[in-house]
């Protein structure tokens, strides 16, 4: 098989899914405090994060890749933690974009340092980003995200991305009830007329730290029942089948947004999505207890492929569309350090 040339292979788990996607976070830190996601709390001076040699090296992150193409990857997004704060991480893109220029690279970035790299990610190859961005109030954003980072610098990252023409770019925002639903129609109007699609997500029971309730979710109805009230959006559908988003447009205006239902519609029976996490263990649900540690093998020279579809073959996640008691409370791995 050529460099460039993506592999057809296909290799489908225990529910008929085939192995598509791949998330790969290059580091668990993080220079925000997501309420929802890394609590200060939780996530304080004693949280111990990874050392430097437990991380991958942009090295090793490429022969995983090698290993994914074989068995038919088409695209991988980049995260974290902040992925960003990671050294050098447009060359990362740079080494993947060389060998594989047909492989979709998209990264999610909290867009705090973006202004100052999105030229360099560009130049790399970078295809897709996605910026999140709860609220466009300075205070509920500092709430929210519990950070002195000014959200200036993450309307200017957004506004990097955009002058130098990324297509598809994302905006995702958390809603949680009670808190931030009041942002809604303001992020409609602020986005109305970039070249971005904006995307409500409900907030999700992923780690062990944001103490969820199902309470605190504004839901997929509510979202929609809020948004009708001003505007007239009608359903679009998914772009494609395994998208965690369901796309909605404006009569009017022609605005597309949308909608991430983890919580009230979940999609696991499209899922095609494996994570690696930045100690190198592969993981195949966000909700996952547990992963198969690649790095070792990598490490002593042996046969990733095979060992990374032997476990694809034995998958059979579906964490969202079950969701019992017994699932909830046992202990699973945290957003930040499987990256979303
Ligand atoms: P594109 O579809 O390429 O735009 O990316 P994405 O939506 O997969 O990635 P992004 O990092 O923007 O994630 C958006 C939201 O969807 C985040 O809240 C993720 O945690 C959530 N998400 C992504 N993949 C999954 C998944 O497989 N299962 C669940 N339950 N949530 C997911
Ligand atoms: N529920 C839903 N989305 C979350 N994210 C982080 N934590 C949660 C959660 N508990 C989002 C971030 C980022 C994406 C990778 O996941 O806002 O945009
Ligand atoms: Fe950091 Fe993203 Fe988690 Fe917020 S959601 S704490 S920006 S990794
Ligand atoms: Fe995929 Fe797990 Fe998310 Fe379901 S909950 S869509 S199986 S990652």
């Amino acid at each position: 098989m050529s460099a460039n040339k993506l592999s057809d292979n296909i290799v489908i788990d225990k529910l008929g899914r085939n192995l598509q996607d791949l998330r790969i976070s290059i580091t668990d830190k993080c220079n925000f405090r997501c309420r929802y996601c890394m609590p200060r709390e939780v996530f304080d001076n004693n949280w111990e994060f990874l050392k430097r040699n437990e991380l991958l090296t942009y090295e090793e992150i490429l022969l995983v890749i090698d290993s994914f193409i074989k068995l038919g990857l088409k695209k991988v997004r980049l995260t974290g933690g902040e992925p960003l704060i990671r050294k050098d991480m447009h060359e990362l893109i740079r080494i993947i974009k060389n060998k594989y220029p047909n492989l979709e690279i998209a990264l999610t970035t909290n867009g705090s340092l973006l202004s100052h790299y999105s030229q360099k990610l560009k130049q790399a190859g970078l295809d897709r980003i996605t910026i999140s961005l709860d609220s466009l109030e300075p205070k509920l954003f500092e709430k929210m995200n519990d950070t002195k980072i000014p959200i200036t610098q993450v309307l200017d990252g957004i506004k990097s991305v955009c002058d130098l023409n990324f297509k598809n770019i994302k905006i995702n925002c958390v809603i949680k009830k009670g808190l931030n639903e009041n942002q809604i129609i303001p992020l409609i109007e602020y986005f109305k007329n970039k070249n971005v699609i904006l995307r409500f997500i409900e907030y999700m029971d992923v780690g062990n730290s944001n103490q969820w309730n199902m309470g605190q979710v504004f839901t997929k109805e509510d979202i929609i029942k809020k948004i009708n009230s001003k505007y007239d959006f009608s359903l679009i559908g998914r772009e494609k089948r395994s998208d965690v988003a369901e796309q909605w447009i404006e009569k009017n205006t022609n605005q597309k947004i949308e909608i991430i239902s983890s919580i009230s519609q979940p999609f696991c029976s499209n899922c095609t999505r494996a994570r690696l996490s930045s100690d190198g263990k592969l993981y195949t649900c966000l909700f996952a207890f547990k992963g198969f540690d690649i790095k070792k093998i990598l490490r002593e020279n042996g046969d990733i492929t095979t060992k990374i579809k032997e476990v694809w073959e034995q998958r059979d996640d579906q964490f969202s569309e079950l969701r019992n008691e017994f699932i909830t409370s046992q202990k699973k791995v945290e957003m930040s350090y499987i990256g979303g």
